[in-house]
């Protein structure tokens, strides 16, 4: 009791533990990452909020604490085409801050998300102070650039099938767990979030898991994806 009490009297900035999985802060020691938390203001997003829209000025960063955010665009009909799921210690919104044009995309909260914002002021002080940022941030943008390489050709290449098992493999790489060859990826996506991702529609990903599943490369249990085949399937569909 006596150290809950202690651990909940502890200002927010003091918890330093989730920046320590966050990939462009991941060289840098203690220290520099408790002042990084302080510079950074805490917030909680519910499932299906909007955290930025595309087209806005840009005047912040954010860092995924916990939660997932869906990173789309939406055409004049409403239409949406979903670019990417991010998950924790991911970073989002630092594109409009380093060239200065407006939000290049919307970005929502697909589960209850917590983030940390930090401005632009701020973000620009840390790349120049910390180098290494710069670097692992550009590695980050760089891994970025391979994926969306990745749906270019099987947007523009393959047939529907060919599409849901890339983005399959998409979400496997970004969300999974590894364990034992097979991945884990708890919580997916709804069917048509899966369908904006693959431009197809959700009765196309619905045929296309069933005929996954009856060949052995997947299962579905509820919200949660098991991909049992994930060495094949990449090779099928990378
Ligand atoms: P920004 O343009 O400031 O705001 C929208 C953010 O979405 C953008 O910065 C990136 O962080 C993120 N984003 C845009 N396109 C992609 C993509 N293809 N993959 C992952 N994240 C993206």
């Amino acid at each position: 009791l006596y150290f809950q009490k202690i651990i909940s009297s502890l200002p927010m900035g003091n918890d330093i533990n989730f920046l320590r999985n966050v990939s462009i802060f991941e060289e840098l020691p203690e220290r520099d990452l408790e002042k990084i938390a302080k510079l950074g203001t805490r917030k909680k997003f519910s499932k299906g909020n909007i955290i930025l829209m595309e087209d806005e000025i840009g005047s912040a960063l954010f860092i995924i604490i916990n939660g997932k955010v869906k990173v789309s665009r939406l055409d004049e009909t409403g239409r949406e085409a979903v670019l990417s799921i991010l998950g924790p210690g991911e970073v989002f919104g630092e594109m409009s801050l380093l060239d200065g044009m407006k939000r290049s995309a919307t970005c929502s909260a697909l589960t209850d998300t917590e983030v940390l914002i930090i401005y632009r002021d701020d973000f620009l002080n840390l790349l120049h102070k910390y180098p290494q940022i710069s670097i692992s941030l550009l590695k980050e943008l760089a891994q970025r650039l391979r994926k969306a390489n990745m749906q270019i050709k099987s947007l523009s290449l393959k047939d529907a099938e060919g599409r849901v098992g890339c983005v399959l493999i998409l979400l496997a790489d970004e969300l999974g767990k590894m364990y034992k060859g097979q991945v884990i990826v708890e919580e997916i996506p709804t069917q048509q979030d899966l369908a904006n991702m693959a431009g197809t529609s959700r009765e196309t990903v619905s045929r296309v898991m069933t005929k996954f599943e009856k060949q052995g490369l997947i299962k579905v249990e509820g919200r949660k994806l098991i991909i049992l085949e994930y060495e094949k399937m990449k090779q099928m569909f990378k």
